[in-house]
């Protein structure tokens, strides 16, 4: 049988190119070979404050960008978290065999507590709602960007305490990690782009062509480097979009030949920037114009129903054995 994937996005809204280059690409990919099941984590944004009809229209919208960005309904599961309630219920229970100190331990939970002023013992315990996730489905393989790499092996550890307390049950989820992608900030390149730090931080996949235009070009650079000297973040950062967008669409040779120029100290900024999107247009644009057709004519709201019926089943089948493994509840 294929392996399983499982995989989730939280619904901010709009993906930007840093969640399509560093993730998203690489769950269409992974449809050749596996069984894939890819959720729009709605649960998980509500960890923190979020407008409640705002959230429901960015579950729908970023289940809409996947769709053109090639999540496939008919190959794979896509579908809404709390769609399937069976994610919150595995939770409690693997909060039940998941230690205080693990969770007091996670990088991500010390830098976001640090931003809010209203701590929720939801933004605390996400990572069990995220091992419930993968677990749930019984999945082998997690794509997953690297900041994501500490809460997976915390769901390895929940697996096995699981499996060593009540009994063989989960497999233990191994990271499939995207090669060389961590797209930088645009105005800060030594931070991750999100979508959190503001407009001129990020590109979004949907974003107007004249919009991206702009970004490209006012990305934060240096004032111009002596021949031989190392590579500044914010260069670095547009050559890394550049190679990724170079290879989706099979050009070889334009990185080598840029890197050359930079070595000599004769690159221009401002045609590596011009390069970067050109080439960065030529992904985007089949996608954009794939989520305009989608958005006039596909049925959304089928192809999430359809998705969680699929995933309830398998959900269904393994909150059963666990009921039974923990002892709980009487079958009534
Ligand atoms: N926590 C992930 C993020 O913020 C999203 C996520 C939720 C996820 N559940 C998951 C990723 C399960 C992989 C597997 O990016």
């Amino acid at each position: 049988m294929a392996k399983r994937v499982f995989s989730g996005i939280q619904p901010t809204g709009t993906l930007h190119i840093g969640n399509y280059l560093g993730a998203i690409r690489n769950w269409v990919d992974l449809q050749r070979d596996f069984e894939c099941i890819y959720c729009v984590v709605d649960y998980h944004a509500i960890t923190i404050d979020v407008d409640p009809k705002e959230l429901k229209t960015a579950s729908r919208s970023m289940a809409l960008d996947l769709l053109a960005c090639g999540v496939d309904p008919e190959r794979s599961i896509l579908f809404v978290q709390a769609d399937v309630p069976q994610h919150t219920e595995l939770t409690w229970i693997l909060g039940c065999v998941t230690s205080y100190g693990d969770l007091a331990r996670m990088t991500q939970f010390k830098d976001k507590s640090e931003k809010q002023e209203f701590v929720t013992a939801g933004l605390f315990t996400y990572p069990i709602l995220m091992a419930a996730d993968i677990l749930l489905y019984k999945a082998q393989g997690v794509p997953v960007g690297e900041d994501q790499v500490q809460h997976l092996e915390l769901s390895r550890r929940i697996a096995r305490r699981f499996n060593s307390r009540f009994g063989e049950l989960f497999p233990e989820p191994e990271p499939i990690v995207t090669k060389g992608a961590r797209i930088m900030s645009l105005a800060d390149p030594t931070s991750k782009m999100s979508k959190s730090s503001g407009e001129a931080h990020y590109v979004g996949v949907m974003e107007p062509e004249t919009s991206i235009r702009k970004k490209v070009r006012s990305a934060v650079t240096d004032v111009g480097l002596t021949p031989g000297e190392a590579m500044s973040p914010g260069v670095a950062n547009l050559f890394q979009i550049l190679e990724i967008v170079c290879e989706l669409q099979g050009e070889a040779a334009t990185v080598p030949q840029l890197k050359a120029e930079f070595a000599d100290g004769k690159l221009l900024y401002s045609r590596l920037k011009d390069t970067t999107f050109d080439r960065l247009m030529g992904v985007l644009r089949p996608i954009q114009e794939r989520r305009a057709k989608l958005a006039a004519s596909s049925d959304v709201d089928g192809i999430l129903a359809d998705g969680a019926r699929k995933a309830a089943e398998i959900a269904r089948a393994t909150m059963c054995d666990v009921r039974k493994l923990v002892g709980v509840g009487t079958g009534a």
